[in-house]
């Protein structure tokens, strides 16, 4: 028996399609499949451990973990697994796995004879909050992340809270930092929500964004709050306070939202009492408010400036009397003042 699911739809005209939440849902997969697919490619790695049966004759793709298979060659790889298996355009790919897994198969599948179905099944918490939805597909390549994609909508999503029962614990903290995330973009009550709540809460806000902007023009990238430091924390490779593992994505994106709170303060679009509220948000989720050990303000700064979304100057997504919005042209001056102040805090 499959508890009941929540439906939040993902509103994008005859690309519209809905993303199912709950215990279970990986048993809808039969019903959610494209009627024309007779076939399906599972692409998935090693140690996700859940079992999908997508209802349909199958073949599993099984890939590497971690960003730098997120590659041009894993999708070569994947494309000639599909050739082999005679997948068609008609037929379907089944992305099951986190992030890497949904951007890899969804680029894969976007590029399998120019255009084949995908459907997401995620498995971590950032995936079913974020990655999943939204259409967002690509691949790295050693000079950037995510620098080859294209925007492949899914034909559904399914976020099935037993996938998480096997999570590692940095892996839940990477999915928080984005939960903490939408905290600031509208939706309220988060800390101390039901789990499955914050799930659907989040979900529900991302494809009210993705529906309002699906390529990015103006207001998607409001998904960005937290991130133009994050990217920079983690282009520099450093580590989470207490070990020698790198900060994991959403532990940066923790770290970036307390910047942003005070990088906005300081330009005078918001007061001390929402400062605080972040600092309160991000440690209500077990997450770092502090710089890492490590961290150097012009290196930050020099990696803030190549951030793709900088056009040239620096642009930050920040909070203000409007809410949450993209912010060009910010002074160094003030964002390098506010990287040392959080440097010399964290060490003093
Ligand atoms: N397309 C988008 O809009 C978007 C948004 C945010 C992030 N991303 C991308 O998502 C990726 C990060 O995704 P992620 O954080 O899910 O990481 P990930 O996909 O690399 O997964 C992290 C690790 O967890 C393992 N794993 C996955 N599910 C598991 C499970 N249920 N139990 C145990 N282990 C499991 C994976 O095998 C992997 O080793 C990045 O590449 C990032 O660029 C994309």
């Amino acid at each position: 028996m499959t508890a009941a699911l929540a439906s939040v739809p993902v509103s994008l005209g005859d690309r519209s399609y809905d993303v199912l939440i709950g215990h279970g849902a990986r048993r809808q997969l039969p019903d959610v499949l494209p009627p024309a697919a007779a076939r399906a490619a599972i692409v998935t790695q090693a140690g996700i451990g859940l079992d999908v049966d997508p209802g349909v004759e199958h073949v599993v793709i099984e890939i590497g973990r971690g960003e730098r298979a997120k590659s041009l060659a894993t999708v070569e790889h994947i494309c000639r697994e599909l050739a082999r298996a005679g997948i068609s355009r008609s037929d379907v790919v089944v992305a099951v796995g986190g992030g890497m897994v949904t951007d890899v198969a969804g680029y894969a599948a976007a590029s399998w004879h120019r255009g084949t179905a995908v459907l997401h099944v995620a498995t971590t918490l950032l995936a079913q909050v974020d990655a999943a939805i939204g259409g967002k597909t690509g691949v790295n390549l050693p000079e950037g992340k995510n620098l080859v994609g294209a925007f492949w909508q899914p034909h559904a999503v399914i976020c099935d809270l037993d996938a998480l029962s096997t999570l590692p614990p940095e892996e839940w903290r990477s999915g928080y930092g984005e939960i903490a995330k939408y905290a600031f973009l509208g939706v309220d009550g988060l800390p101390g929500m039901p789990l499955e709540e914050q799930v659907r809460a989040c979900v529900a806000l991302k494809a009210s964004v993705v529906a309002a902007d699906e390529r990015e023009g103006s207001k998607r990238m409001i998904l960005n709050y937290g991130h133009t430091l994050a990217h920079a924390l983690e282009a520099a490779g450093l580590a989470a306070d207490a070990g020698t593992a790198t900060l994991r994505h959403g532990e940066a994106v923790a770290v970036g939202l307390v910047f942003a709170a005070r990088l906005a303060e300081a330009l005078g679009r918001i007061g001390a009492g929402r400062v605080a509220e972040h600092r309160a948000v991000v440690s209500s989720f077990g997450l770092p408010a502090t710089m890492p050990r490590g961290a150097d303000a012009d290196q930050l700064l020099a990696f803030m400036r190549r951030d793709k979304k900088a056009h040239g100057d620096l642009t930050f997504v920040l909070d203000g009397a409007d809410g949450v919005e993209s912010v060009p042209g910010v002074d160094p001056g003030v964002v390098r003042r506010i990287l040392s102040e959080m440097i010399e805090e964290a060490t003093s």
